[in-house]
């Protein structure tokens, strides 16, 4: 294997790595090998230069290859997973896992906390009292085996080059470059061995990356990639550019979930669950429409399973019989101040502030506040009168200047119209 000044010398000056050369960077990257200082030169060398489709699903597969491959597939042939790239109000995960469970197909999803202005689903989850989120392949495996659902926190032996390269990216300003992209979400989402994975990539201001075209590239590379290395995948564009469902904040969240695993909730959440198991169902050759999907949800089964999935990881099935979920108590309404047209909403900056409502953790390890929540009423394009709600804040304690922060978050104009949840799909 090449030394580590050999490889960054060619990626500075504009030559092809070999394999073996990213392979290098991810042994390094696991084993402490590589420093800081050299593991940044390749990150920025990376992302300045890009990398070709070769290479990403290199990198990829490097990343992969330095930890635990679970290869559930092989016990659970028809295993399905979902990837979000994550949204404001997008609880989709604690919907889809237990519907798709409901109708004989097992799911596996390795969940994060949250980033940046994105609640993490590990986050929601652990609203519910005593729920245990590691897994490790033996956990997954028996909690397949049992409830059809393993859904939770991977245990550090999944693609621990990620985990270094990662946390070297929010340092080094190479977050937003797609093959590093890829090559993270993949590293992670192949370790866990699914049949077949739909990727929801979010697209609009409350996206990861708020850039249509950027978006639907990225879209396009984690299918692209994913397939080369035998998964399955497709892929559904989704509309960002307004908080998802309902109900926005890790509590409210579950509740929301919940009422959808009823036959209830807000219809864009159900929506995007059933396009979304529609996709898997695609991949998987398996009937997972509409009708069949509304009717697990409709029936209790879909909750049933999550139920049992929850119980079996800890937590009581006493407190499902009467949830709580308690809001922030300090409730403030948000008002239309004149009649027009809902024209746009700064959905990233929504999520931001519910962070800084205590909703985000301020440092790694620190706990965050569960009951801060936002509910939205309105919609992008409805006509509304003067003084007509908007929204409403939860808040710990009232704050002026921050509840005015959020009522700058919606604009009102005088065109202004509904954007498609579903914007596209790769392959088109
Ligand atoms: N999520 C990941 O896991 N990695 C990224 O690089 C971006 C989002």
């Amino acid at each position: 294997m090449r030394d580590p000044y050999r490889i960054l010398g060619d990626l500075r000056a504009g030559r092809a790595l070999e394999g073996a050369d990213l392979e290098a960077v991810a042994r390094g990257a696991a084993a402490g090998t590589w420093s800081d200082a050299q593991l940044g030169a390749f990150l920025m060398g990376a992302a300045i230069r890009g990398l070709d489709a070769e290479r990403t699903r290199a990198l990829t597969l490097a990343m992969l290859d330095s930890g635990e491959r679970w290869e559930l597939s092989r016990e659970q042939p028809r295993l399905a997973d979902k990837h979000s790239t994550g949204g404001v109000g997008d609880k989709v995960s604690i919907v889809l896992a237990p519907l798709l469970a409901a109708c004989d197909v097992p799911v596996v999803m390795l969940t994060g906390r949250g980033l940046g202005h994105t609640g993490g689903t590990a986050d929601k989850l652990e609203s519910i009292p005593g729920l245990r989120q590691e897994l490790d392949r033996a956990t997954a495996a028996r909690l397949l085996a049992e409830t059809g659902i393993a859904l939770g926190l991977a245990t550090a032996g999944v693609a621990p080059a990620d985990r270094k390269l990662y946390a070297l990216r929010d340092r080094t300003a190479t977050v937003d470059s797609l093959p590093l992209i890829v090559a993270s979400i993949l590293s992670k989402k192949l370790a866990s061995g699914a049949a077949a994975i739909a990727f929801d990539v979010k697209c609009g201001d409350g996206a990861f990356l708020s850039d249509p075209a950027l978006s639907r590239e990225l879209a396009a590379q984690l299918v692209e990639v994913a397939r080369a290395l035998g998964t399955p995948a497709s892929a559904l564009i989704t509309d960002m550019s307004q908080p998802l469902g309902d109900w926005s904040g890790h509590a409210a969240e579950v509740r929301e979930a919940l009422d959808c695993l009823e036959g209830g909730g807000a219809e864009e959440t159900v929506a995007l669950t059933l396009a979304l198991a529609a996709e898997l169902g695609g991949l998987l050759g398996v009937d997972l429409g509409a009708a069949r999907c509304r009717a697990a949800l409709g029936s209790g089964r879909a909750r049933e399973r999550f139920v049992r999935w929850a119980v079996a990881q800890g937590a009581s099935a006493a407190w499902f019989e009467r949830p709580e979920l308690p809001l922030a108590p300090v409730e403030r309404v948000l008002v239309a101040p004149r009649a027009g047209v809902l024209e746009r909403v700064a959905t990233r900056q929504l999520g931001l502030l519910l962070g800084e409502a205590g909703g985000a953790r301020r440092s790694v390890g620190a706990d965050l506040d569960r009951g801060i929540a936002l509910r939205y009423r309105a919609r992008l394009g409805r006509r509304l009168e003067s003084g007509e709600e908007l929204a409403r804040v939860y808040l710990r304690r009232a704050d002026a200047d921050l509840e005015a922060r959020f009522a700058a978050c919606f604009a009102i104009g005088e065109e202004g119209s509904a954007p498609p949840l579903v914007a596209g799909r790769v392959p088109a």
